[in-house]
């Protein structure tokens, strides 16, 4: 006899499963070249992890969220935990002997732009029973978000739980990897960045007409919004009856554009929970994103609901 999942939504709930990591940040002017050493600009230890940035940003944002991910019982673990914990963050979390993951960041001192290695540690191994343990989890929230720094089987079977359950779907397939092509019907929204898009699509997307021409074909492979985030110009809304850009808002100086698309999708998630039109969401998004380039850090620099109305309240964004 199978169990009958009763799923109690919370007004705004979130579920995202990912991945936390320590972030070891080191800023310099440039990458030094193989067999080089260089002195950097500063070093910083911070909370990182595409999925826990992505929880706090929803949290700051206003939702209820839950995150569900692995954890080594160790120091950058309990890093994670005092990151939740400060923001409310209802944490389902399997502990293993693997260590907590970490992720070289280079912070470029001049641009603020970023280049990533992460080694997702106890993360990885996220498998789709962990998933099925949390179905309650995702079955009760209004919005489910996922990536790929865990598995992809994983990522798949909590997209799979979400769609059984009528929660609405946030795929952020990042880092780029090839994914089943099962996944793709699945996501209400796929969010990917340039980079992400066309190793999807396999062809460069250096234009916005390239964006709208990878979103016909994300949306041919059965996804109902493809969503492209398109750095400094913003986001491309790409569905079957409209194609938008949404303007990125400049909010003050650029210092460090890690984290920026998780502002952008916890944010989303947690607009679209509240009951915003998402191309509403997708503005709330970007003025959050464009709020935490100006910070230093991932998980840190995510904005608060406050600074977020705030930035919106001063007027739109100038079109590029
Ligand atoms: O999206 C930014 C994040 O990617 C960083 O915090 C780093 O941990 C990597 O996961």
């Amino acid at each position: 006899m199978s169990l009958e999942v009763r799923p109690v939504r919370t007004q705004n709930g979130v579920a995202i499963l990912g991945v936390f990591v320590a972030d070891l940040v080191f800023s310099a002017d440039r990458l030094p070249i193989p067999g080089e050493t260089l002195k950097g600009a500063g070093f910083q230890i911070g909370p990182g992890g595409k999925g826990s940035n992505q929880a706090v940003a929803a949290a700051r944002a206003g939702a209820d969220v839950s995150f569900i991910t692995r954890l080594g019982q160790d120091t950058f673990g309990a890093m994670a935990r005092k990151l939740w914990s400060g923001d409310g963050i209802a944490a389902h979390v399997t502990e293993t002997d693997t260590p907590t993951g970490a992720a070289f960041v280079h912070v470029n001192s001049v641009s603020g732009e970023n280049a990533i290695i992460i080694v997702p540690g106890a993360a990885a191994e996220l498998s789709a029973d962990d998933i099925d343990a949390a179905e309650a989890v995702i079955a009760g929230s209004k919005v489910f978000v996922t990536q790929l720094e865990q598995p992809v089987a994983a990522a798949q079977r909590g997209l799979e739980i979400a769609r059984a359950h009528g929660v609405t779907t946030v795929f952020n397939p990042a880092p780029a990897e090839s994914i089943p092509d099962a996944v793709y019907p699945l996501c209400d929204f796929i969010v990917p960045n340039e980079a992400e898009t066309s190793a999807l699509t396999g062809f460069p997307v250096a234009s916005l007409d390239d964006a709208r021409r990878a979103g016909d074909v994300l949306l041919s492979r059965g996804v109902g919004v493809a969503l492209i985030t398109l750095g400094e110009r913003g986001a491309l809304f790409h569905a079957r009856d409209r194609s938008v850009l949404t303007p990125a808002w400049q909010a003050g100086q650029v210092v460090d554009t890690t984290g920026a698309g998780d502002a952008f999708i916890g944010s989303f998630a947690a607009a679209l929970a509240s009951g915003e039109d998402p191309l509403e969401a997708v503005g709330f998004g970007c003025a959050a994103a464009g709020l935490s380039v100006t910070r230093r850090g991932a998980a840190h620099a995510m904005p608060y609901l406050r600074d977020i109305l705030g930035l919106r309240g001063a007027g739109p964004p100038a079109l590029p």
